[in-house]
This record gives structure tokens, C-alpha cells and sequence, in this order.
């Protein structure tokens, strides 16, 4: 996404109209977002929340890529909002008979779908679509290449400041495949306009990022340094689907051994240490299988806390359509 479109982001009124990355939201809206996710967070077993806010609103699920846990929980959010939501399924729609992007939503629209949800494997397309669309739709970016997922980084985000809101004195750790992972770009950026403590993207020199595109973070290749003290430690899948050339990147056991989290590294990270993963997970490659079923893990967390977010963000969007 380039700088400019950060702004693209609100209405003339400077509310949040589309949600294409974390950078451009300040401070006082993401902590905005995580209280209103907090009020839709219900008790386990309990019946999750629900209102009517999106009542007659549409919202289109277009994943141009694989999703489980991110569409089916826009999916549950938009549903417990009241909306209409319609899961286009991308493997039989006419995208794939060579139909434009701009096409689909242009029916979509016809439609009078309302939000569209787009997950997409090519940079800037989210914000391509938001520049395109009629006055009356949002678009959620829900996974744009390895530059941004914003819901995932408040959904990260409320789950860090679950275990200690103090982000100040917060030492994060984020492993593994940093370089093609654009959940390490939202939570990076997420967390360092919470003014984080300490930000280490921890990978083989063959998965490094590259520094620009996280300023303010550490860039260290040693496991162990990586995780001393850490509050926070979040493990990635390596993202195969984004590496052209697997060179220098090392096999699965040697892999495992020097990068993946396990009960041997983990000892480095203080006793309180929370786990994360945003799935999918390999078990063995990039955590070790006992340790994501661990006390210290808070896997399942991130994903109900996931639902809550999205229903934050959308409520917050209908709010903007009801305004108008
Ligand atoms: C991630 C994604 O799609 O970027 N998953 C998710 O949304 N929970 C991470 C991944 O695919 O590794």
C-alpha cells in the first residue's frame, strides 16, 4: 500500500471508512477498537454477543486466497451484527474465467453489498478496489500479499495487551518467516504506535525482512537472543506459497531445532511468557505441538478475540454508513 492511501482510509468527516492497514490509525483508534472488541467478548460456554447495528447491510466475503479462521470469523461477526453476508466462493466465480476484479465488485455492488471483505495475493489490490467503489461501500482488507492484515494485528494486539497493557515494558518476539509474513507488518505496526518496549523479528538470514519495512524493530538471527526475557512470542509458518527459491532456508529438523519455539528455547522467555500463532500451524517446524497446547499458549484466544475484533470493525463501519 503506498503512503498516500493510509488516508484513503477515512471520510471527509475523518471517520473510518475502509481498513487497508494499521499504519495511519493513531493510537487513540486502535485503543477505541480493542475496547469496543473487549464489549463483545462473552464468558466461554456463555452466548457469544449479538445486535441488530448491521441490520440490511451486506457484507461480501471475497477470498482470492485460502482462509479459515479469517473469513469464517467475518463471517460469524457480520452474522452476529445482523448482516447479510454473502461467501463468494472464488474457485467458481467468473474471476476465474478471466473476469476483472473491478467486474466482480462492480456486480457485487449492483448487489448492493455494502462491505467487501477481500483477501488477496497481489499488493495494493484492496486499496485499488477502495479507490474504485461508489461512495457507499467499505472494503476490509483481510490479508493483502505480504504487506497487511489489519484485523489480524488488532486481533494480536488485544491479545498482548490481555496479558499486560503496559506496552512501554513490553518485549515482543516475533519468529520465523518475517520476510513474506504481512501479519508480522500489521502487529509490527500495531505495536509500535502503542509505543512497545521492544520490538525482535527473529528468522534465518535467508527469511530476514527488509529493515524499512519495519522501522524501530531489531532484526536478530539467534534464537535464543531473540527470545531472553520476551513477554510475547509470536511463531510463523514459513510462507512457501511466497518463496520462489527455498535456498538457504533450512530444512525442517534443522529448522525446528534452530528456529522453531520448543521447550528448550522457551526457558530464555520470562516464566509469564504468552504464545502466539496466527494458524495455520505446523506442529514441529515452527512450534514445537506440546507448547501450542501449553498453558503458556493463547492460540484459541487470538481467535476468539479474532471474531470480536471484526465485529469492532464493523460495527464501527456501520456506524459511519448510519451517520451519513
Ligand atoms: C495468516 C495469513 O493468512 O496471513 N493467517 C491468518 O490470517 N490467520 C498467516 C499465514 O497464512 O501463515
Amino acid at each position: 500500500m503506498e503512503q498516500d492511501d493510509t488516508k484513503l482510509q477515512f471520510d471527509p468527516h475523518g471517520n473510518l471508512r475502509h481498513l487497508l492497514s494499521l499504519r495511519g490509525l493513531d493510537a487513540k483508534l486502535l485503543t477505541e477498537l480493542l475496547d469496543d472488541a473487549e464489549r463483545y467478548l462473552t464468558t466461554p460456554g456463555a452466548l457469544p454477543a449479538r445486535n441488530q447495528s448491521l441490520a440490511g447491510r451486506t457484507i461480501g466475503n471475497l477470498f482470492f486466497e485460502p482462509s479459515t479462521r479469517t473469513r469464517a470469523s467475518f463471517d460469524l461477526a457480520g452474522r452476529r451484527l445482523g448482516a447479510d453476508v454473502l461467501n463468494l466462493d472464488v474457485n467458481t466465480s467468473s474471476r476465474k474465467k478471466g473476469e476483472s476484479i473491478l467486474d466482480t465488485i462492480y456486480t457485487l455492488e449492483a448487489m448492493h453489498v455494502d462491505v467487501m471483505v477481500v483477501r488477496d495475493a497481489g499488493d495494493g489490490v484492496p486499496a485499488y478496489i477502495a479507490r474504485n467503489v461508489k461512495d457507499h461501500v467499505s472494503v476490509l482488507n483481510a490479508g493483502e500479499s505480504d504487506v497487511s492484515h489489519p484485523t489480524q494485528g488488532l486481533l494480536d494486539l488485544l491479545t498482548i495487551r490481555q496479558h499486560n497493557p503496559d506496552f512501554k515494558n513490553l518485549v515482543v518476539a516475533i519468529v520465523g518467516d518475517i520476510q513474506h509474513s504481512r501479519v508480522a507488518r500489521s502487529a509490527s505496526e500495531a505495536l509500535q504506535t502503542m509505543g512497545v518496549g521492544e520490538l525482535r523479528l527473529v528468522s534465518p538470514p535467508a527469511l530476514a525482512p527488509d529493515p524499512e519495512r519495519f522501522p524501530g524493530a531489531r532484526i536478530v538471527d539467534n534464537i535464543v537472543d531473540g527470545l531472553r526475557d520476551a513477554d510475547v512470542v509470536m511463531a510463523l509458518r514459513i510462507q512457501r506459497e511466497r518463496i520462489g527459491n527455498l535456498d538457504g532456508v533450512p530444512g525442517i529438523d534443522e529448522y525446528f531445532a534452530k528456529y522453531g519455539i520448543h521447550h528448550e528455547n522457551i526457558k530464555h522467555a520470562k516464566a509469564d511468557v504468552i504464545i502466539m500463532h496466527p494458524g495455520p500451524m505446523n506442529r514441529g517446524i515452527e512450534i514445537e505441538g506440546t507448547l501450542a497446547d501449553g498453558p503458556r499458549s493463547v492460540i484459541t484466544k487470538q481467535v476468539t478475540n479474532g471474531v470480536a475484533v471484526r465485529m469492532a470493525v464493523l460495527n464501527r463501519i456501520g456506524k459511519m454508513m448510519g451517520a451519513r
